[in-house]
């Protein structure tokens, strides 16, 4: 364990929960951006992460009383978005294995749904400490917003008919909770959360609740937690993504949780080859409120204290696996140490990513997409002999045409939010390499499993 330095870092948060309960829009109203509206189809499909910085946790709780008397001890938050469909199982599982506390978001109007359960049963494994926002109270008959009110006050302001529904959802909602063995309760109703996981009711579109949802996490953070906030010397950071950035070639995303990383830095990773070393080149981080998956106008960095999003730029960075711890080498003879340690993480990834002789070649945008679309065939029993991440060239088609002389029904690119190069289309046409693209993750499985319908009926 390195020296613990007499600061707090930020702890990092993990947004989780049902399709489409929120959990996007709930950041963009932190964040003042639109970036849900952005998404194709309206989902979640790549994981990411956003700083909160203390002026904007100031900013936006002023309307709770209690709160604005409190000394901010934090530099920020930092939090982490994950997908709600279930294809994305393998994101939400690494987004809650890298935070110190998390979200859990609920709509009021749905209850509990299947990736609420999966999500609940992550974060026990984690033993995570988490609150429950309960979103979308505007839905609610005739409700009223009050976004410069505590949730409290304005639920208490409601009409009668708008508390009494209120009153019977969230009855509903504690109800089912229970059935899982889990203690919920409103926020204000308990003074102890030791037995019981607060319920904060929230509106992403009237902003009602999003200033009592951050105090709470900042109170827990800097109380409960804060030991455990402690930044210290030795370095934590793991891989969130692996994706091809137009200019920077393939870049990692890293949730830096403790520590202090520097450019320059030799860096010892888990690749699919094994452990392997590179120099951080670049350490660029998104502004405060912008989201680390979304192409920004990224700040390069000397150096960076936790807790931050950060992407890195090096040499053989396409080798990495998402979900692995990255190691500093403070001298060159830490090298082969370090690198004896990184194999020791033995990644489930390794074994996901195995590849079949013969088989579909697959490409996407980011190494936990890919991931994704595998366990997908692995599942539908359909074999892979390729995969990569990035725009399809011309070699990739060449290596999926292999198929042609073995088993052409392989002959097949499954190419998930990825550009296809004009050439390499051209080429796949002659050839008689099929290409499927979609942006949107399950229309590429629809369309993919149509296709073979059609080939054996
Ligand atoms: P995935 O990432 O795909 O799992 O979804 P998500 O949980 O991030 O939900 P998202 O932010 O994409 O919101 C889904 C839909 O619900 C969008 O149409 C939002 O505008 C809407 N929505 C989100 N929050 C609220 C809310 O508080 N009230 C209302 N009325 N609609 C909301
Ligand atoms: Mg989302
Ligand atoms: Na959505």
């Amino acid at each position: 364990e390195g020296m613990s330095l007499d600061y707090l870092r930020s702890p990092v948060v993990c947004v989780l929960g049902h399709v489409d309960t929120g959990k996007t829009k709930i950041l963009d109203k932190i964040r003042h951006t639109n970036v849900q509206d952005g998404e194709a189809g309206g989902i979640t499909q790549q994981i990411g992460a956003t700083f909160v910085p203390e002026d904007a946790i100031r900013a936006q709780t002023k309307m709770v009383k209690e709160f604005v008397k409190t000394e901010i001890k934090l530099p920020g938050l930092l939090i982490i978005d994950t997908p709600g469909h279930e294809s994305f199982s393998n994101l939400r599982s690494r987004g809650s294995s890298m935070c110190d506390l998390a979200i859990l978001v609920v709509d009021i109007m749905h209850g509990l749904e299947p990736q609420t359960l999966e999500s609940l049963g992550l974060l026990r494994k984690g033993n995570t400490p988490f609150v429950v926002a309960l979103n979308k109270i505007d839905r609610l008959f005739d409700w009223r917003r009050m976004p410069t009110s505590s949730v409290k006050e304005a639920v208490k302001k409601q009409n009668k008919n708008t508390k009494d529904e209120f009153d019977e959802r969230v009855k509903g909602v504690v109800t089912e909770f229970a059935e899982q063995g889990l203690n919920v309760a409103l926020f204000w109703e308990k003074v102890d959360f030791t037995d019981y996981v607060p319920l904060v009711p929230t509106s992403a579109h009237t902003g009602d609740g999003m200033g009592d949802l951050i105090s709470l996490l900042v109170t827990y953070s800097q109380g409960v937690l804060a030991p455990k906030l402690m930044l210290s010397e030795e370095l934590e950071a793991i891989v969130l993504e692996v994706k091809v950035i137009a200019g920077l070639g393939t870049t990692v995303d890293v949730i830096l949780r403790n520590g202090i990383l520097k450019e320059g830095d030799t860096l010892v990773l888990t690749g699919t080859e094994g452990p392997f070393s590179t120099q951080a080149r670049a350490l660029l981080m998104p502004q405060p409120l912008r989201e680390l998956r979304v192409k920004n106008a990224y700040v390069n960095h000397k150096a960076i204290i936790a807790s931050q999003g950060v992407k890195i730029t090096g040499k053989d960075l396409e080798k990495t696996l998402a979900g692995t711890p990255i190691f500093v080498a403070k001298k060159p003879d830490e090298i082969e140490v370090l690198k004896d340690e990184a194999s020791k993480v033995v990644s489930s990834m390794l074994s996901a990513i195995k590849l079949q002789e013969r088989g579909v070649y697959v490409q996407a945008s980011t190494l936990g997409s890919l991931e994704a679309l595998l366990a997908f065939l692995k599942q539908s029993k359909i074999p892979y002999c390729g995969v990569n991440i990035g725009p399809v060239h011309k070699r990739d088609v060449m290596k999926a045409s292999v198929m042609l002389e073995h088993d052409s029904q392989w002959a097949v690119i499954l190419a998930f939010d990825v550009k296809v190069e004009r050439e390499a289309q051209e080429i796949a046409d002659n050839v008689g390499v099929k290409i499927f693209t979609a942006d949107i993750i399950y229309h590429l499985f629809d369309n993919f499993l149509l296709h073979r319908k059609e080939l054996h009926d």
